[in-house]
């Protein structure tokens, strides 16, 4: 006589927001084991907790490769991530095992956008410079060129990657009365018709816009493709913003941009590594504004985020369609 079949094991590897918990909870039947701390899971109390796994949720911080596949074992199936990128998981190896992936496109565009948006403000019109001078007595009084930055009105911006969060960028954008919109990637995009964007190869992009932002995936091709040669390109005058990965930009190049005036300013959400130690030469300057990977940060995206994630695990663990699934 057989038993009864043991239930599914689900590792989930932080503490998530509640609406995604909820989705896991009245899920019945299976077995959650969540790693309760709003800090990273260890290395090693990552191979130990996804060991035996039928799937697990995990985040951008959590690198899944070869090992973590082999610590969790054959019973791996679903592998979710409470996130849109996926740099961090090896595909070509959660294929090869045939793992479906869920994440979490979308239910993000919006925010992450509107973040590009004020860290670009932000960056082009020196706020945190300016919040600093009041602070610390250097506001002496109104001064003619004093504080000045860049304005978006008749600009041209340069968008790497309209997909998405570049859509949603090129949108938000468009009303502060920006000239022209250009905008690169693998092909030329249906949709940039309504921004009014025009498709031109990169090097062009760079030498005609004065804000450039990044908002492509990261790919082995666009690992590093912000480097020296890259930042030649720019304007004198141009702001570069990057709110898709750290490692699509050489931080030494950026550097070296940003102290010898080969272009104005810089803003960052994503850096290499995260968290930038405190003593990195990039936050020495005054030009650069460095956030904490907030794009997506608001309660009710997070949220949002955590019950699609959790519902891509429970849908693919039972054989269903899943809200987002990554084609692989
Ligand atoms: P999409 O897949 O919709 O967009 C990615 C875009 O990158 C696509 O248009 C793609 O083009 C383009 N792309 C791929 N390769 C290249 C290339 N070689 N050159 C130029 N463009 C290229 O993803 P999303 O817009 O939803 O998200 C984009 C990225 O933003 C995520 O991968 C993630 O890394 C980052 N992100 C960061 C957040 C933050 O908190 N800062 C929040 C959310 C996302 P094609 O369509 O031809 O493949
Ligand atoms: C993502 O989802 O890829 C972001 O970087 C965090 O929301």
């Amino acid at each position: 006589m057989q038993g009864a079949p043991r239930p599914m094991k689900v590792f989930v590897t932080r503490r998530i927001p509640q609406e995604g918990i909820r989705v896991l909870s009245n899920a019945g039947a299976f077995e959650v084991s969540v790693w309760e701390s709003d800090e990273p899971v260890p290395r090693a109390e990552l191979l130990k907790g996804v060991a035996g796994v039928d799937g697990m949720l995990c985040l951008l911080t959590d690198r899944i490769d070869t090992e973590v596949l082999n610590a969790a074992g054959a019973e791996l199936k679903v592998i979710s991530t409470m996130s849109v990128g996926f740099d961090h998981l090896a595909i070509e190896e959660i294929k090869k095992r045939g793992i479906r992936v869920g994440y979490t496109p979308d239910v993000l565009t919006d925010a992450t956008a509107e973040l590009t948006v004020a860290l670009l403000l932000a960056t082009a019109r020196r706020l945190l410079e300016g919040v600093q001078e009041v602070k610390s007595g250097g506001w002496s009084s109104w001064k003619p060129l004093w504080m000045c930055g860049y304005g978006l009105n008749g600009s041209t911006v340069g968008i790497i990657g309209l997909g998405r969060i570049g859509m949603a960028i090129a949108r938000r954008l468009k009303p502060f009365g920006v000239n022209k919109l250009l905008y690169t990637g693998r092909a030329p995009k249906p949709q940039a018709v309504e921004v009014e964007g025009e498709y031109v190869i990169l090097d062009k992009l760079l030498s005609e816009s004065d804000f450039v932002v990044v908002a492509c995936s990261l790919t082995p091709e666009t690992q590093g493709l912000c480097d020296k040669a890259f930042f030649a390109k720019m304007k004198r005058t141009a702001v570069f913003v990057n709110t898709s990965r750290g490692a699509l930009v050489n931080q030494e190049d950026l550097y070296e941009a940003l102290s010898s005036g080969q272009i104005a300013a810089a803003g960052l959400d994503v850096t290499t590594p995260e968290p930038l130690p405190t003593d990195h030469p990039l936050l020495t300057l005054k030009n650069c504004v460095v956030l904490p990977h907030i794009g997506s940060a608001t309660y009710s995206t997070r949220g949002t985020m955590a019950e699609l994630a959790a519902t891509n695990l429970l849908a693919g663990l039972t054989g269903k369609a899943m809200p987002s699934e990554l084609a692989l």
